[in-house]
């Protein structure tokens, strides 16, 4: 099986088959803040290829969004510094941007959807106007009421003529989060980020955008980061998946192979705790503890004080992020089959009781 190593500071991303379109490499950010540095990121790498959908996953805090939001450079600077890493986005580094260009990419190539519409919409201005404003920004040209009634009815809103004159609040919830998704596509993005897009929503309505989602990738080719800590969604829309925790990715892989092999004990852990139709399980079981706060991340792996499976080793040697199965990353003691040797020396290459024991999977 091949095997690819990995240097630490130098970790290649999670492979995809395309070009990628995106390719995260060892992104770190910190957040300085009352003479405090916090990392909130750390060695990040995750590629999106055109006409990807990547899921991002991971419990509340695991920092998802602040890596989603680093992707166009949304996060206030300061108190938001990247120490490393780069952010590839058709091969340009966004961290060496200018602010024009910055500008160009801001719902140009990437736009967003986040969890409440109700929030991003504003409420005395016609929902119509609203994605007509997005045009005149990004598509001038387009900025017409024909292709404002184009891109509501491509979101699926009945009678879109009439709609485009309704305020916000004439709509319903999942309405209005079909009218932020059409104000994102009306610049045309090459990457749609939907930041939580459902969960504000009721249930049948967040079964909808997902479906939505999954057409408008089919129908305009573009790429999807999706982020939700709802597993239960990811397996009707993602392509990869990349499972964060404590602000480092641990696992990442084809779709299928990840939701059907979970091989760290983290995603393990999460698929556990989601409900599965059908299943004959009395309860579900939660993941004990919480995610631990920003500057106050264990040692070792981050995971160890709430793993089933740690071992006296996981709370001093901390794993590395590398191709554990072709296509698939994971968190690895840099000992064991595929890495390199620890720094400082050691014994490397071979595996290392307790550390490795969920690579392979036992
Ligand atoms: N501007 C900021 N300044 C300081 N800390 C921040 C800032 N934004 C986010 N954080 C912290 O960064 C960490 C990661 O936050 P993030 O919002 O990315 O989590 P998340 O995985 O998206 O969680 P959720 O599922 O709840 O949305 C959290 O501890 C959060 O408090
Ligand atoms: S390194 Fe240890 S604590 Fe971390 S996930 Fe693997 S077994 Fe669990
Ligand atoms: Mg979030």
């Amino acid at each position: 099986m091949p095997s690819i190593l990995s240097q630490p500071g130098t970790t290649p991303p999670a492979a995809s088959p395309k070009a990628p379109l995106l390719s995260v490499r060892n992104l770190c950010l910190e957040f300085h803040k009352d003479g405090k540095v916090l990392s909130a990121v750390e060695n990040v790498s995750f590629d999106i290829a055109a006409g990807e959908t990547l899921c991002l996953v991971g419990e509340s805090g695991s920092g998802k969004s602040v890596t989603a939001l680093s992707i166009a450079q949304l996060l206030p600077a300061p108190p938001a510094r990247y120490p490393s890493g780069e952010i590839l986005l058709n091969g340009r580094d966004v961290l060496r941007m200018s602010k024009t260009e910055l500008r160009q990419i801001r719902g140009g190539v990437v736009s967003y959807v986040f969890q409440e519409p109700s929030a991003s919409l504003n409420p005395v201005f016609p929902v119509g106007r609203q994605i007509l404003e997005s045009l005149h920004l990004h598509r001038p040209d387009a900025a017409k009421d024909g292709e404002v009634i184009r891109l509501l009815k491509l979101v699926g809103i009945p009678a879109p003529d009439s709609r485009l004159k309704d305020y916000p609040h004439q709509m319903s919830g999942g309405m209005q989060q079909r009218v932020m998704i059409a104000m994102a596509l009306a610049s045309q993005p090459k990457l749609l980020i939907a930041d939580e897009p459902t969960t504000a929503l009721d249930v049948t309505i967040q079964a909808q955008i997902i479906e939505l989602l999954r057409e408008l990738k089919q129908r305009l080719g573009m790429s999807i980061l999706l982020i939700t800590h709802n597993l239960g969604i990811v397996s009707d829309i993602a392509d990869r998946v990349a499972v964060m925790y404590a602000g480092q990715m641990v696992e990442s892989g084809p779709a299928n192979e990840l939701l059907t092999r979970p091989l760290h004990p983290y995603t393990r852990a999460l698929m556990n705790s989601v409900p599965q139709l059908g299943s004959n399980a009395d309860r579900l079981t939660a993941i004990g503890g919480n995610v631990p706060q920003l500057g106050a991340f264990p040692s070792g792996c981050r995971f160890h004080p709430r793993c089933p499976k740690a071992q006296p080793e996981c709370s001093r040697q901390e794993p590395e992020w590398k191709e554990v199965e072709l296509g698939r990353w994971g968190g690895a003691s840099p000992g064991g089959p595929g890495g390199a040797p620890p720094p400082g020396g050691g014994a490397g290459g071979g595996e290392r009781a307790g550390v490795d024991h969920h690579y392979p999977p036992r």
